[in-house]
């Protein structure tokens, strides 16, 4: 496997990463995963954008935002991937900072990771359904940051993984925010309900677009926090990512959602979705 790594094309294994390198020490970057469509990366535009902003956010300084692009098809090429659908992996840390300490000099060379693999279809599962479990939601107050620093979401998404789960969805007080890895909405009386934007979650480009669509659809969405407390009022939910894209969920900790197979709206949404992603 050929990986890009601060300007070069190599194999993985060659990749030399210094252990000053204040993403080991600190989990002092961040990252984005794409994936594509149709062999074209879906949505670069709104990647580019949030990795931008999780960039400002750290003041890392980073400027060769045109490469990643380039550097996606040029690595899905050399990979023997370009027919095929991949997924991106992005990873930018501030960069080697010798001796260790925590505060950050200005002036560092960030490192650039980036390495491509052939995305596994999984639409069995998702047109399926999953299961989720709710956890207390013990991250930090900068979700919107999309930081390599998610050892709660690692232990969260093991925690899931365990109990036979693809999920862990996070409430904070008596408010859903969203799951480890994707984020989260209900359906009421036909109307879909997710989490605001804010510091409490990532906003997910999925998130956008089926945002978007349920506008062009006529469904109506209404970012507001979905109450732990009226879980039980909602007869639907599912959750949406980059890889798991529209996915039921037929089953929240012990309760059995719906009949336990995908709701009404939900199948309706998820076959919106898969009709746009055709057509991009
Ligand atoms: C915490 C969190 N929320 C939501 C998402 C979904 O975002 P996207 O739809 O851009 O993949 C992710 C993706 O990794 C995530 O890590």
């Amino acid at each position: 496997m050929i990986v890009y790594f601060n300007g070069n094309y190599l194999p993985l294994d060659d990749v030399k990463i210094s252990p000053y390198d204040r993403g080991f020490q600190f989990a002092d970057g961040v990252y984005e995963t794409l994936r594509t469509y149709n062999g074209k990366l879906f949505r670069f535009d709104s990647h580019l954008k949030r990795l931008k902003y999780s960039l400002n956010e750290l003041n890392i300084n980073f400027e060769q935002f045109n490469e990643i692009e380039k550097i996606s098809y040029e690595l899905a090429e050399i990979n023997n991937l370009h027919k095929k659908e991949f997924s991106t992996y992005i990873q930018i840390t501030r960069g080697v900072q010798f001796p260790r300490k925590h505060n950050f000099e200005n002036h560092l060379s960030p490192s650039v990771f980036v390495s491509v693999s052939e995305l596994i279809d999984n639409r069995q599962q998702v047109e399926k359904g999953v299961k989720v479990i709710l956890e207390k939601d013990i991250r930090w107050l900068r979700c919107d940051i999309k930081s390599i620093s998610i050892l709660p979401s690692v232990l969260a998404k093991t925690k899931a993984v365990s109990f036979n789960a693809y999920e862990t969805v996070f409430y904070r007080d008596n408010f859903i925010t969203e799951g480890s890895h994707t984020n989260f909405f209900a359906v009421r009386n036909d109307i879909i309900y997710t989490a605001p934007v804010s510091n409490f979650i990532l906003e997910g480009v999925t998130r956008e677009v089926v945002i978007e669509l349920c506008f062009l659809n006529n469904l109506k969405v209404v970012e507001d926090y979905i109450k732990v407390d009226e879980l039980k009022t909602f007869n639907e939910f599912f959750i949406t990512g980059t890889t798991t894209e529209v996915t039921p969920v037929i089953q929240l900790n012990d309760r059995i959602v719906g009949d336990g197979i995908p709701g009404k709206v939900t199948k309706l949404i998820q076959n919106i979705f898969y009709e746009y992603v055709k057509s991009v």
